[in-house]
């Protein structure tokens, strides 16, 4: 038996089904084998619903010490109140680089099959810096902030992790044809970094061609490195070409820390009902034990969902199962033993 360590991992399992796919991903992180000391992080809740505030400080305080979370959904108002925790956390832990691969899943049926991508988006600037303002009534002038800094630094983050993980091919995306300053310094800075990994192919390609190609032949693509905007919309349109955000993880990772989630909301209309489908959040703390170097771990859960998913037996409603949150669970945990 190999000495194992002990991770410390900030949980946040957030709102709505957040509690209940949380609860799935800790008992399937904690049969895989890795020794994990959770520090979980919630508003009040009474009957399900929140009675007070989430405990952002002191969330933002415990990843700045265990460098890692996990985290479900959360509810964010739209156009008021506090900014949300992902933004919290993104800024103040410089979560730089948004990592979505994307893979088909056995049995989810799916337009294509084949599909293999891993997408890499800038998490820090572009039209997402939110720097906007009124010239005066009637006109709005929202910021493009594109800098050699950050396109430079998610180009060395994309090229490593390429290299790491065998991956071949990156297609920067891109509208320098129109935004020939900003698009096109995205660009200048990651051909810089694109020459120095000879043994990647590297490829650009603009952002509404890739979206028509991805829709036709989205098996032509390895890897997709984007600035914000367009990677935000391009990676759900990638989602949806393996069956939506319920099967796909997503981690933001900066140089001290990461932070790993589902990225389907809090689903109000099924709260409470036991039927929540936890993959998403499971796959994201598979992508979280990789991360943490506990290769064996991640793989080991990776191919126990790929079973039970193969085996259709106890999957959820929403891939077209009749199993339970726990059913499903589990299974799981029943194909890793
Ligand atoms: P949603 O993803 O919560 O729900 C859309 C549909 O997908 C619903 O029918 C829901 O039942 C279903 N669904 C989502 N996740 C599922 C799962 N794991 N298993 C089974 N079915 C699932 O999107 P919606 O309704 O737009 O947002 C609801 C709330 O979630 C909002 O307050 C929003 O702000 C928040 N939200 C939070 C996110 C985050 O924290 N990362 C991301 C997206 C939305």
């Amino acid at each position: 038996m190999m000495e194992t360590m002990t991770h410390k991992i900030t949980l946040l399992p957030g709102d709505g089904i957040g509690p209940e796919v949380a609860n799935a991903a800790t008992q399937i992180v904690e049969a895989s084998g890795v020794s994990v000391e959770w520090e979980v992080f919630a508003a009040p809740l009474k009957d399900g619903k929140r009675v007070g505030e989430f405990p952002r400080e002191q969330a933002v305080e415990s990843v700045r010490r265990t460098h890692v979370a996990l985290k479900g959904p959360m509810a964010t108002a739209v156009a008021e109140g506090p900014p949300s925790i992902n933004v919290a956390l993104r800024k103040e832990l410089d979560l730089y680089a948004n990592l979505r691969p994307v893979r088909n899943v056995a049995g989810v049926s799916s337009r294509w099959s084949g599909v293999d991508l891993v997408i890499v988006r800038e998490n820090t600037e572009d039209l997402y810096a939110g720097l906007e303002h009124t010239v005066v009534p009637g006109v709005v002038e929202s910021l493009k902030i594109i800098t050699e800094y950050a396109s430079t630094r998610i180009a060395r983050f994309a090229f490593e992790y390429a290299r790491k993980n065998g991956r071949k091919k990156i297609h920067a995306i891109h509208k320098a044809n129109i935004m020939k300053l900003s698009d096109g310094l995205f660009l200048s800075s990651i051909r810089v970094v694109a020459a120095k990994y000879p043994d990647i192919e590297y490829h650009e390609l603009i952002v509404d061609n890739t979206c028509m190609q991805l829709v036709m032949n989205p098996a032509q693509f390895d890897m997709l490195l984007l600035p914000n905007l367009y990677g935000d919309v391009v990676s759900d349109l990638a989602a949806g070409l393996v069956g939506g955000l319920g099967v796909v993880p997503s981690g933001n990772i900066g140089d001290v820390a990461a932070l790993f989630e589902a990225v389907h909301g809090t689903a109000p209309d099924i709260v409470g009902k036991g039927i929540a489908n936890p993959t998403a959040i499971v796959m994201s703390a598979a992508m979280m034990l990789n991360y943490l170097n506990e290769i064996e771990a991640s793989r080991r859960i990776l191919g126990a969902l790929d079973k039970v998913y193969r085996a259709g037996k106890h999957t959820t409603r929403d891939v077209g199962g009749t199993g339970t949150t726990q059913e499903f669970t589990r299974a799981v945990i029943a194909e890793m033993a």
